[in-house]
């Protein structure tokens, strides 16, 4: 059996943020409701030298070499924050990464699920064709108005992951449930600038794909007493501790044991919702701030409005902190600038935030409807 799994992970992270206590105070809202009743700390903003093209390319760029160039056979972009209609951003960054010709490039849907369904093509592509790569790709800005529920939980951010036999980071296992649920929790028609969002309905079909989903893989597979972790797709960090506690209370140890874990919390806490990658972005922080052992199984919960829920289970591989530990998040983190409030109000909705990018890949003009990038060559 042809074992498949994440050979190699990095994450795009913007380099300013905005300091969600002093929006708050700016809505006249109590902080507290933004810190703890939602749980988000800092979020991320971009100048407007980035894109969701320029933000993946970031996230690949110094994670791929030229031995994967040549091995890689699809380009898989998922986003829901899509700026054509027809040409996919894949076909670009493929350009960009200098991508062997003979790949294949392509960009799809379904709200923040869609990264799990770009993986699970890789998985599948690659058991049929043993040696070659595929690279996902997450990229997405969470945006929804200034003075809306939604704004405390905004974000942006992307991750790319080189899936392949190399299992170096960990293995995809082949258990899993999914569920559909056709409803309008949160959807953005073409002709929207911002998502339409019904907040309470999404918080509540988000539980109930979670427990429809945790009780059928119960029912189908095992229980989940050999799960060291369990990590979930986090539109705001509050979101975990909801969705656990939603469980029956049968299962009140693993309630107990999982609701204690925070780490996974961390990166959305400071970043926000990447919405494609926000469930990916809660895989990092547990690598990266927890203390999860080699060897040992996490669960993981996909949801994408609309709706469509997925559980399954990764197995860690031997030497994984090793390399997650070189991606110096906390560096990374703690680098940033601050953006005032003023300034994200005035200029950040109409991509008017004209700030210094020290990002290798950086959207430098649109002319016509094309768009160019200068690449940093290192
Ligand atoms: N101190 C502490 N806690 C406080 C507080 C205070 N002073 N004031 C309020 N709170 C608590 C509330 O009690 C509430 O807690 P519970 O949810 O545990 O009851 C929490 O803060 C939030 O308060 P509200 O429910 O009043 O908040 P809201 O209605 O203004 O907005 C929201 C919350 C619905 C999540 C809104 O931010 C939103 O619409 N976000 C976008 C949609 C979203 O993220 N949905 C999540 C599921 S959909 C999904 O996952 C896909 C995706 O990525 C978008």
């Amino acid at each position: 059996m042809v074992k498949v799994g994440i050979e190699k992970i990095n994450l795009y992270i913007p380099e300013y943020y905005i300091d969600i206590k002093k929006l708050a105070e700016k809505r006249l809202v109590d902080p507290n409701k933004y810190l703890v009743g939602i749980g988000q700390e800092k979020m991320s903003i971009i100048p407007s030298s980035q894109d969701i093209i320029s933000m993946a390319s970031n996230a690949a760029i110094n994670m791929i070499d030229d031995e994967d160039r040549k091995l890689i056979d699809q380009v898989i972009f998922a986003t829901e924050s899509g700026i054509d209609f027809s040409k996919s951003a894949a076909t670009v960054v493929h350009d960009i990464l200098k991508i062997n010709s003979f790949a294949s490039s392509f960009e799809i849907k379904q709200a923040c699920y869609s990264t799990t369904a770009a993986i699970k093509i890789a998985v599948n592509y690659i058991k049929q064709n043993p040696g070659r790569k595929v690279l996902v790709l997450s990229s997405d800005i969470s945006k929804y108005g200034a003075n809306t529920p939604g704004e405390v939980t905004q974000g942006a951010g992307a991750i790319a992951m080189l899936i392949s036999e190399n299992c170096e980071i960990l293995e995809i296992n082949s258990k899993f449930i999914f569920a559909t649920k056709n409803a309008y929790d949160f959807w953005r028609p073409n002709d929207c600038k911002y998502p339409i969002v019904d907040g309470k309905l999404s918080i509540k079909l988000y539980i109930e794909l979670f427990n429809l989903c945790f009780e059928s893989f119960i029912d189908k597979y095992q229980n989940f007493d050999e799960i060291s972790s369990m990590i979930f797709h986090l539109p705001f960090s509050k979101m975990r501790d909801k969705a656990l506690q939603s469980l029956d209370d049968k299962y009140i140890d693993f309630k107990t044991k999982h609701l204690s874990e925070i780490t996974s919390k961390i990166l959305c806490k400071n970043i926000g919702n990447t919405y494609t990658g926000s469930l990916y972005l809660s895989l990092l922080s547990l690598l990266y701030y927890g203390n999860i052992n080699e060897h040992e199984k996490i669960a993981l919960f996909s949801y994408g409005s609309g709706a469509v829920g997925e559980l399954f289970t990764m197995n860690l591989s031997a030497d994984y902190k090793e390399k997650i530990r070189k991606l110096e998040i906390d560096k990374r983190l703690n680098s940033r600038k601050e953006v005032s409030i003023e300034d994200y109000e005035s200029k950040y909705f109409d991509n008017m935030l004209k700030l210094k990018d020290n990002s290798r890949v950086k959207l430098s003009k649109i002319i016509d409807s094309i768009r160019y990038y200068e690449i940093d060559e290192p």
